[in-house]
């Protein structure tokens, strides 16, 4: 596991376009697992910019988004579809073709949507790096707490901690999704690479339960111990109740010295 501690939110979404653009630099047919929130916005504004300013090309990149509100359409102002157009999408060249988020307007037939889903990830060869934001209940994905570590792309009821932390997204009157479709656990896991972003001080305790806590499925980001590489970039806030932190910056050190390409 490496811990990349940043101060600003300028310099967390820097690092993370980093990591993402040497991904596709290396490999430009590269399988992307993609998160939304508003810690990933950095991210997203500096893809776009090294897409418009240094040329870098996503024409073969093929992403896989991790949820989407159940009963939201595409073009709903609150969906994933949206949030992924309005800040990635309509910034880079990924061929239309090539963008995968699952669909919140399904009705019925539920599983069968999810395996395909599912069956598409392993059609493109799997996901190379994942990109994962953390709930303030330690969620990845819309994977609440109790989430099996072994689920698969499935329908998932929303804790109400969720649906509180998403009421400000929506008008006085409007009705909030209850229910998302969200990749697993066991999904999330089978990707080879794993970048976790966070900030801000509500993220601190889920952070810390994730890295230093026991691995439980009442903070389902702590099934990412299970993963061999997994990249935490986290800001002063939201590692503060972090203990370990002096061993992680000399892991860090000792990366770029030795191991670089990990980087
Ligand atoms: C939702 C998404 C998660 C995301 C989380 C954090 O719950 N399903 O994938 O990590 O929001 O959002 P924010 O970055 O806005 O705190």
């Amino acid at each position: 596991m490496l811990l990349v501690l940043k101060s600003t939110d300028e310099e967390h979404g820097r690092e993370a376009a980093r990591i993402v653009a040497n991904a596709v630099r290396r490999n430009p047919a590269l399988r992307l697992g993609l998160a939304t929130g508003s810690t990933t916005l950095g991210m997203y504004n500096e893809l776009g910019r090294l897409h418009k300013q240094n040329a870098l090309d996503f024409s073969r990149v093929v992403t896989f988004n991790l949820d989407e509100y159940l009963g939201l359409p595409p073009e709903h102002a609150q969906s994933f579809h949206h949030f992924m157009h309005q800040n990635f999408f309509s910034n880079v060249n990924v061929d239309p073709k090539n963008i995968h988020i699952p669909d919140g307007a399904i009705v019925g037939n539920y599983d069968q949507y999810c395996c395909s889903y599912e069956q598409a990830i392993r059609d493109a060869g799997g996901i190379d790096l994942q990109v994962l934001g953390i709930g303030r209940n330690g969620h990845i994905g819309f994977n609440e707490p109790t989430s099996s570590l072994g689920s698969r792309t499935r329908l998932k009821v929303l804790s109400k901690e969720t649906i509180d932390d998403n009421r400000k997204f929506f008008g006085p009157g409007e009705k909030i999704p209850e229910c998302a479709i969200t990749m697993g656990i066991g999904t999330i896991l089978e990707a080879k690479r794993i970048l976790l972003l966070a900030s801000g001080s509500s993220k601190a305790a889920a952070i810390a339960n994730a890295i230093e806590g026991p691995l439980t499925a009442s903070v389902t980001a702590s099934a990412l111990q299970l993963h061999p590489d997994v990249t935490f970039i986290v800001d002063q806030e939201a590692g503060s109740q972090l203990k370990q932190k002096d061993y992680y910056h000399r892991v860090l050190e000792m990366t770029v010295a030795l191991t670089p390409d990990r980087l």
